[in-house]
């Protein structure tokens, strides 16, 4: 009964977790960032929403003048659709509330995390950096 009971809690305790995580897809990125996390920095304790958020807002001063934000092209609204502030070019919405196949293909996210980060930041995002990214907006 104790055990049944706790097997329960632990289920429903998962709930919430299953439903941020969704995509087995994106729940692998997510653990090949930890992992490199995890090397860099033997003190990393997991990815950080509010990290991200403040990395998605924060305006750089290191990148291209033209793009000092992620929000400049993905706008301050990552349930909103955005515009390349270079191209003109519409961006479906980073939120994976509103596009759900975002952050689920591997080569696709290293190859705007390495654009993005260098045009924004100056440098490359770290691997913390790009989890935090993807908590924040996998949790919107
Ligand atoms: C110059 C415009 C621009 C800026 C500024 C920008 N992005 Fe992007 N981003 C894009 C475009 C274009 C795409 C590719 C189209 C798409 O995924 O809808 C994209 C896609 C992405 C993706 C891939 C998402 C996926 O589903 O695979 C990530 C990750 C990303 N951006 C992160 C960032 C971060 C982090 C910043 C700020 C440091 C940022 N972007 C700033 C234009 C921009």
């Amino acid at each position: 009964m104790i055990r049944s009971t706790l097997v329960a809690a632990a289920l429903l305790s998962a709930v919430p977790l299953a439903a941020h995580a969704g995509d087995p897809r994106r729940e692998a990125i997510l653990a090949a960032l930890a992992a490199q996390a995890r090397a860099d920095d033997a003190a990393f304790a997991g990815f950080d929403a509010a990290r991200g958020e403040t990395l998605f807002r924060s305006k750089w001063a290191g990148g291209d003048a033209r793009t000092p934000s992620c929000t400049t092209c993905h706008t301050d609204n990552p349930r909103q659709a955005g515009q390349n502030a270079k191209t003109g070019r519409p961006i479906e919405p980073v939120a994976v509330s509103a596009t759900p196949k975002r952050f689920t293909d591997a080569a696709e996210v290293e190859k705007q995390f390495g654009r993005d980060c260098k045009n924004v930041l100056g440098r490359a995002c770290t691997a913390r950096e790009k989890g935090d990214y993807i908590a924040f907006m996998a949790g919107l």
